[in-house]
């Protein structure tokens, strides 16, 4: 099918690369003409594993190509996925004044029938209002509009693999033409006849998605509800790792342990330094105050964010306990990004962290194998460097803000020879308590006991 996709963050890189590597006819437009540019010129803005092969392989098949003008885009499509940012307003409600305004170019543009896709989250009754604005700005054209919600559950990092692999996939639409065309556009997934990206020669074998044809209400009330409920998980594991700290429990053993409960389920509860990235923290706010406009009681909710903030202040009390004054002290940062494998740095708990630490007028050093770049340009007064030993070398304390794979491989002795003074603080709780002690590290963490010698549980 010949689609347009508006919006070329990464949801929308994603989903057009995705859908042109799945064969359909993508045009991918955005306002910001320097990303066009970056895009035309054959590179990403962002740091998502797999994407760059797919966006090659779709533009070399001339499937997949970039233009500035959203007329052009909206031209000859079928379908039209709105993927702007819905970035969040002071009142914590999501801005859907770039939903608005792209409604209102797409009604102006339009010269047949569209059916344009809310792929951006956006709050339950925005398809109502976008079927509205639409026709309103539309009324002087014979085009019809018709509206659907497709929200996206692609994890960053994953995001590829997600697309072509999806647990299911969510359709919110009003009437039997819109449920077709999406079918149509999902197909290749369905049937899972595409060339899959990230599995040579092919993929394991596994359940086909779900596709579950809802109310456009229900399809946008499902993308929050999920955020707000893996946020909810996390929340929960961390004031279990509080109460772990507390009474000489270790959190690992404990969520392992719930986990192997089907109705529980093992993801998602990670303590640590909580959860943070442009969705989860942003989705939770949002959803919070619809349910408070609407005189829902979500306190549930309410006291998951608060949890996740109070995680900064928990471990900036450990830095406080363990180096007694905090001005000063040379700190060496591993880990800026939300999370491992994107360089996402938009909400991200580590950036907060080394916010306070300068505050606290502490020297910090800060490395991240994809992320400085981003960090560098809202983090003045750090030091920025890669390689990970020469950000310790000196240091009174090393912080694991960010769970990296390569931090858990690193040469920890010679770190631990190099440091100033061998304190490691690891928010993430990645590394073994019992041998960084054998290591010489003064070192903590969030919810298991630095004298607990087991790392794992005995199943047999
Ligand atoms: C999240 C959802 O997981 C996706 O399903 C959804 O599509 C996406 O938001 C979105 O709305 O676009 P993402 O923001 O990429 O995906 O990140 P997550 O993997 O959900 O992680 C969020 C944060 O939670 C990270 O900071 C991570 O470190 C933290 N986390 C995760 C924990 O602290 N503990 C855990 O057990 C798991």
């Amino acid at each position: 099918m010949r689609l347009a996709v508006i919006g070329c963050g990464y949801v929308g890189l994603v989903t057009g690369s995705c859908l042109a590597e799945a064969g359909h006819e993508v045009v991918a437009t955005d306002n910001d003409v320097a990303r066009i540019e970056t895009l035309r010129a054959g590179r990403l803005p962002i740091h998502e594993p797999g994407l760059d092969l797919v966006m090659q392989r779709a533009c070399a098949a001339g499937r997949l190509r970039f233009t500035g003008d959203l007329a052009e885009a909206v031209g000859a499509a079928e379908a039209i996925f709105i993927c702007v940012g819905t970035p969040p307003l002071e009142s914590g409600e999501a801005d859907l004044s770039a939903i608005d305004n792209v409604a209102r170019q797409i009604a102006a543009a339009a010269s047949s029938p569209k059916l344009v896709i809310e792929k951006s989250t956006v709050p339950a009754q925005t398809g109502e209002q976008l079927r509205r604005a639409l026709a309103v700005y539309g009324r002087n054209s014979d085009t019809t509009f018709r509206v659907a919600s497709n929200p996206e559950f692609l994890r960053e990092g994953t995001a590829v693999y997600d697309f072509f692999h999806p647990d299911r996939i969510v359709i919110g639409v009003e009437d039997q033409e819109a449920q077709r065309q999406l079918r149509e556009i999902y197909r290749p997934i369905l049937e899972g006849k595409f060339r899959c990206p990230v599995h040579q020669p092919v993929c394991p074998a596994g359940r086909p998605p779900a596709f579950l044809v809802t109310t456009i209400a229900s399809a946008e009330l499902i993308k929050h509800a999920s955020n707000s409920f893996l946020g909810l998980k996390i929340s929960y594991a961390n004031v279990i790792a509080d109460l772990c700290e507390r009474l000489g429990g270790d959190v690992e053993e404990v969520t392992r342990a719930m986990g192997l409960d089907p109705r529980i389920g093992p993801q998602f509860l990670n303590a640590g330094l909580g959860f943070g990235g442009f969705c989860l923290p942003k989705d939770i706010q949002a959803f919070l105050r619809l349910a408070e406009r609407h005189g829902v009681d979500f306190t549930l909710l309410k006291e998951t964010e608060k949890i996740n903030k109070r995680r900064i202040d928990q471990l900036m009390e450990k830095i406080q306990k363990a180096l007694w004054v905090v001005k000063d002290k040379r700190i060496a940062v591993l880990g800026l990004a939300f999370k491992p494998n994107t360089d996402d740095v938009r909400f991200a708990p580590a950036i907060e962290v080394v916010r306070r630490l300068l505050a606290e007028r502490a020297v910090v050093r800060a490395s991240d194998p994809v992320a400085m770049e981003k960090a560098r340009a809202i983090l003045p007064g750090v030091e920025f460097i890669e390689d990970p030993y020469r950000a310790a070398q000196g240091a009174d304390a090393l912080l694991l803000l960010t769970e990296w794979a390569q931090y858990r491989e690193l040469d920890w002795k010679r770190i631990s020879r190099e440091m100033a003074r061998p304190l490691v603080i690891d928010a993430r709780n990645m590394l073994s308590p019992a041998e960084m002690k054998a290591l010489g590290f003064e070192y903590d963490c969030f919810g298991r006991p630095a004298l607990n010698t087991r790392t794992t549980l005995v199943t047999a």
